[in-house]
């Protein structure tokens, strides 16, 4: 028997909430911004160039005057970023209900390092994300009810991108392949959503973490990418950005989340569709894979996540 497609549609009233939303000016961000602030959400908006970012702003105010909608500059791929930022959202807000870790590099052609030398996309993705989550743990675990989602992507089990967590070459200075890194940057992305929901369940704290991806969307996300992916493949075969946001949109307001959960799309080698429960790679999973991440993960960015 079919089952109804999940739209924007069955996102309940956001009246009330507070969502935090990296790379908010751009693709899957924006458009998550747009939908949530036309829900009464307020939308505390990240972008690392406050000129795109009020761009952003005032498209969505053109359609919705209403929307409640702020502006922090936040660059992941740089831990003083990350915590000037951290410090200016505690002075703002005491309230968190939902954070949304959608920002990310795709296939930079070159090698690129973060401010802190980390390879850009693992530094940008991941770590900049696992900083920027364990520095607003407090403000979450203070409001009833929080959500974190994240956004990983297809290539995480992509072949090409042979998926996996390089500890003895992390940052790829023995040679760069863009796929290898991309891939384990959002392999990791699934490996701390993962062990982020079993370590909040352990302590019994009440934060669901859920995760997403948006197939093959038509975004910004392919500047790095040559011209027959970009302005061929892409207008052919990619989805539209309203249709690639809704499984981000799903894992963070579906109220029938747990934790642990995974949404994307189910059609054309999960590249299209409606967002439903979908499994991840087998190596997502692996719990001794996720804690060898995480103590790497605090040891690089400097933070002990506390779950008291
Ligand atoms: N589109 C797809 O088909 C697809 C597929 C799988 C996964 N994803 C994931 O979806 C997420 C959103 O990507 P998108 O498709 O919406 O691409 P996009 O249009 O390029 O948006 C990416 C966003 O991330 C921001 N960003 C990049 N580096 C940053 C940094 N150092 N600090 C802070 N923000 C940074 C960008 O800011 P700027 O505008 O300043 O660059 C932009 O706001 C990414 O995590 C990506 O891996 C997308």
């Amino acid at each position: 028997m079919a089952t109804k497609n999940w739209t924007a549609v069955d996102i309940p009233s956001q009246q009330g909430k507070i969502i935090l939303i990296t790379g908010a000016n751009s693709g899957l961000g924006f458009e998550a911004t747009k939908v949530l602030s036309s829900k009464g959400a307020h939308v505390v908006m990240t972008a690392r160039n406050l000129k795109s970012g009020n761009e952003a702003i005032s498209l969505i105010k053109k359609e919705n005057a209403n929307a409640k909608l702020d502006l922090i500059q936040l660059d992941l791929s740089d831990f003083a970023s990350i915590h000037q930022f951290s410090q200016e959202f505690h002075k703002k807000y005491k309230q968190l209900d939902v954070l949304i870790n959608n920002a990310g590099v795709m296939n930079p052609v070159n090698r690129e390092l973060t401010k802190q030398h980390f390879e850009l996309q693992f530094g940008t993705n991941h770590l900049g994300h696992f900083l920027l989550t364990g520095l607003l743990l407090d403000i979450l675990k203070n409001t009833p009810n929080s959500r974190i989602a994240i956004q990983s992507s297809a290539m995480h089990k992509n072949k090409m991108g042979k998926p996996d967590i390089y500890f003895d070459d992390l940052n790829f200075d023995k040679g760069y392949n863009k796929n290898i890194a991309y891939a384990q940057s959002k392999l990791a992305n699934l490996l701390f959503a993962y062990e982020l929901d079993r370590r909040l369940k352990a302590n019994k704290i009440d934060i669901t973490v859920a995760a997403a991806h948006p197939g093959w969307t038509k975004t910004n996300l392919t500047r790095h990418s040559g011209f027959f992916l970009k302005a061929i493949l892409s207008n052919i075969l990619a989805q539209k950005v309203e249709m690639g946001t809704l499984p981000i949109l799903r894992a963070a307001t579906d109220v029938n989340v747990s934790g642990g959960e995974y949404f994307g799309p189910t059609k054309m080698n999960e590249l299209r569709g409606y967002p439903e429960l979908v499994k991840s790679s087998d190596k997502s999973y692996d719990k001794e894979l996720a804690g060898k991440l995480w103590k790497v993960s605090e040891k690089l960015t400097q933070i002990i996540y506390n779950f008291t």
